[in-house]
This record gives structure tokens, C-alpha cells and sequence, in this order.
């Protein structure tokens, strides 16, 4: 099952997905006592940040039952430009009352990528408790996509696309000439619900393959983002729906 919800703007974007994410989190903190997610990187996510920081949206999410991760990170300082956390901590979490022990940031004082990922797996490991074998499963991860069809930081042509076993990995990606920190499949696929966020017209013929039968052959990394059990959810803007019949 999925639904594709196609906004008129990039601030109706962020508003209409808030709005479905504050249902969601009320709906879970409420049932469970909490509401696990991880958050995006990238420009399109800042506007459901954005709409999230303030009121109604900010007064409807019941911040205290919040679990906060990330989806994939950069191997920066929190105060670099790049930082994902850094990017959502000045446009939301310093401006909503969620508990600091509940976001769990990459661990990136650590110097190498790699034990970062495997601190980071621990971190979820430790917040999730899984049986053995089991994998966690967010209640919500929000992904953005990228044009050449990465989501989180599992680009083409790079390794982390292959891992079936580990939930985090460092991923070198040799276009941006960088290592990444990022959710793998195994991870992402087990999640209640899953989110893309997409904008722009250079966007819509990847959304049109992901809605489309010749999804699971095609090139794009977001391709292969197939929930076990979930469910998958679009929110788009006009452009990004342009290939859409
Ligand atoms: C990142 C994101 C990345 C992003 C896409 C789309 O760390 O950059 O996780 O996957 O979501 O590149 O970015 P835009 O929304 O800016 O197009």
C-alpha cells in the first residue's frame, strides 16, 4: 500500500507531511508510549522541519514520546553547514520541547567512519532492544531522493547498496569524494512507515518508476527502499508529479 499526496508548493509540502507526522506521533505515543524516526538531510526536508517548529504543528506533536535518529549523516562536526543534525537542530529540534535524551545523533566525535556506523547500530540496537535475528523497526523514517535516485546516502555504484546484514554503514561515495554514514536496506525496509519527500521536476521521472511496476528493476537506489511490512508514502510537489499520469 502507498499514497501519494501531491502539494501545490514547497511550504504546502511541508505543512501537509507535518500535519500527517503529527497524526501519526499522536497516534503511537498515545498506543505505545513513543514514536521512533529518522529524520532526512537535504533542502526539501527543511520545509517539513520548518512547519514542524511552529505552532499548530508544534503544539500538536507530543514531543516527549519523540525518539529522534537519522537516516544517514555526513562525517562533519554537529556546527558544520553539512551536518544533517546540525541542518535539523537549527530549524527544529532547538525550537520544540523534545527531550534531549531522546535524540540520538551520530556519534561523530569518533574520528573513523566506520566505527561511527557500528557505535550508531549499537545506539539503536540499545533504544530498540530486538530479539535475536530481529531487526528494528522505526515507526517512521522520512527519506529525501536525490536526482540520480539516492535516498539517505546509498548512492549508485556504491557499496552500502549491496549490505544485507548490517543496519549503519560508511559508505565512500567516490562522486562527492566523501564517506557517508547510512541506514542500509535491511534497516530502511523494516520500518512501519516510510516517507519520501521529493520537489522539483528533475525528480519526476524517478517518482514515476518508484510508482510503477519496473520499480524493483530500475537503476535508482530508492528503487530497492520496499517495505517488509510497511507502508510507503509520497509527498510531492507539482513539478516532482509532472511524469505522473
Ligand atoms: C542528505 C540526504 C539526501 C537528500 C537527497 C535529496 O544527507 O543529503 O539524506 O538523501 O535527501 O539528496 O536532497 P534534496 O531534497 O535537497 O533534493
Amino acid at each position: 500500500m502507498e499514497a501519494v499526496t501531491v502539494c501545490p508548493s514547497l511550504e504546502a509540502l511541508g505543512q501537509t507531511a507535518g500535519c500527517f507526522i503529527a497524526q501519526l506521533a499522536d497516534k503511537y505515543v498515545t498506543k505505545k508510549g513513543r514514536f521512533s524516526i529518522a529524520l532526512s538531510g537535504g533542502s526539501t526536508p527543511r520545509f517539513l522541519y520548518d512547519a514542524l517548529s511552529r505552532p499548530p504543528l508544534s503544539g500538536a506533536v507530543p514531543w516527549g514520546g519523540v525518539i529522534l535518529f537519522w537516516g544517514d549523516e555526513r562525517c562533519v562536526p554537529e556546527d558544520h553547514p553539512d551536518s544533517n543534525f546540525g541542518m535539523a537542530n537549527t530549524r527544529l529540534l532547538s525550537k520544540v520541547p523534545i527531550p534531549s535524551e531522546n535524540i540520538f545523533a551520530f556519534p561523530l566525535k569518533m574520528t573513523e567512519p566506520s566505527a561511527a556506523a557500528s557505535a550508531y547500530e549499537d545506539m539503536i540496537y540499545d533504544c530498540f532492544d530486538p530479539a535475536e535475528d530481529e531487526i528494528p523497526s522505526f515507526d517512521l523514517i522520512i527519506l529525501g531522493l536525490g536526482a540520480d535516485g539516492h535516498t539517505a546516502s546509498l548512492f549508485p555504484d556504491t557499496s552500502a547498496l549491496k549490505e544485507k546484514e548490517d543496519w549503519v554503514v560508511a559508505n565512500p561515495v567516490e562522486k562527492l569524494g566523501e564517506t557517508r554514514l547510512t541506514f542500509t536496506y535491511p534497516l530502511i525496509n523494516q520500518a512501519k512507515h516510510i516517507l519520501f519527500l521529493a520537489a522539483g521536476k528533475e525528480k519526476s521521472p524517478i517518482i514515476k518508476t518508484l510508482l510503477s511496476p519496473e520499480q524493483i528493476d530500475s537503476p535508482y537506489p530508492a528503487s530497492q527502499v520496499v517495505p517488509v511490512t510497511g507502508q510507503r508514502y509520497f509527498f510531492i510537489d507539482d513539478a516532482a508529479a509532472d511524469a505522473l499520469p
